[in-house]
């Protein structure tokens, strides 16, 4: 039997389900929960889309779980040119209600039947807000990392237990500047560990679909990783 000694919940690779005016979304791909193992790795798969980044995290030490946050009714993965998707129905029908039983799961999962004592939680554009989400006491997730979170509100912010970081994109229209360092001031307040790095030359989404043509979104794409594995081998 593995010794897990913490464990990590890749959130979401969720579709952006933002704003149609984003000129690129999320692919429409599960989430991963991943445990971290002081063994060779292990992997359980839940549900269908553990995908490269998931894979990432296996390969650093992490026990991979991807649940599938979107219940299997994911946003189109391109939603430009595509007028019979609707926004408010989408996002109301992956309203917080509905997606935390999900990631609850996977959680309960993770520590009761792979007897994981540490959880750690990664997510991207619209499951990022769920790394905060359950970073709040009580709800399962010891350390935190989201990259370019939308959605995010104050109190989830103010909410959180345990330390978390941030990869933001200079150019990301859901995280305009001023709303970026909203965030950095609410992160002081909690008074646990935190960081929020911003990559030059990046969009919303650029954590897990970067054009790796280009330099520097290749570049932010792979220090958004290591920053993730950074903090969660310097907290978890
Ligand atoms: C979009 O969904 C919302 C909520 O279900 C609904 O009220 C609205 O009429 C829909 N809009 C269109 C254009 O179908
Ligand atoms: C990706 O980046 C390269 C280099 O900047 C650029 O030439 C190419 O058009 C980009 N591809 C897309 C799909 O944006």
């Amino acid at each position: 039997m593995p010794r897990f000694t913490s464990l990590l919940a890749l959130l979401s690779i969720g579709a952006l389900a933002g704003a149609a005016s984003v000129p690129e979304d999320c692919p429409p791909t599960g989430v991963s929960v991943i445990a971290h193992s002081g063994d060779p790795v292990g992997k359980e798969q839940v549900h269908e889309g553990i995908n490269i980044l998931a894979d990432s995290f296996g390969r650093a030490g992490y026990l991979t779980v991807a649940p599938d946050l979107f219940n299997g009714t994911p946003a189109p993965g391109d939603i430009n040119g595509r007028p019979d998707f609707n926004v408010t129905k989408f996002l109301d029908d992956h309203r917080p209600e509905v997606t935390d039983p999900i990631i609850e799961t996977a959680i309960d999962f993770l520590r009761t039947k792979l007897g994981v004592k540490k959880v750690v939680a990664t997510g991207y554009c619209f499951g990022g807000r769920y790394t905060f989400r359950f970073l709040a006491e009580g709800k399962g997730v010891d350390v935190g990392f989201a990259a370019h979170p939308s959605l995010l509100e104050d109190a989830e912010i103010s909410a959180l237990n345990g330390p978390a970081s941030i990869a933001a994109a200079d150019a990301d229209d859901m995280t305009p500047p001023a709303r970026r360092s909203q965030i950095e001031a609410l992160l002081l307040e909690t008074g646990f560990p935190y960081s929020l790095a911003l990559y030059g030359g990046t969009q919303h989404g650029f954590g897990v679909r970067a054009n790796v043509s280009d330099p520097k979104q290749k570049f932010g794409k792979e220090e958004a990783f290591f920053q993730a594995i950074r903090w969660f081998n310097a907290w978890a």
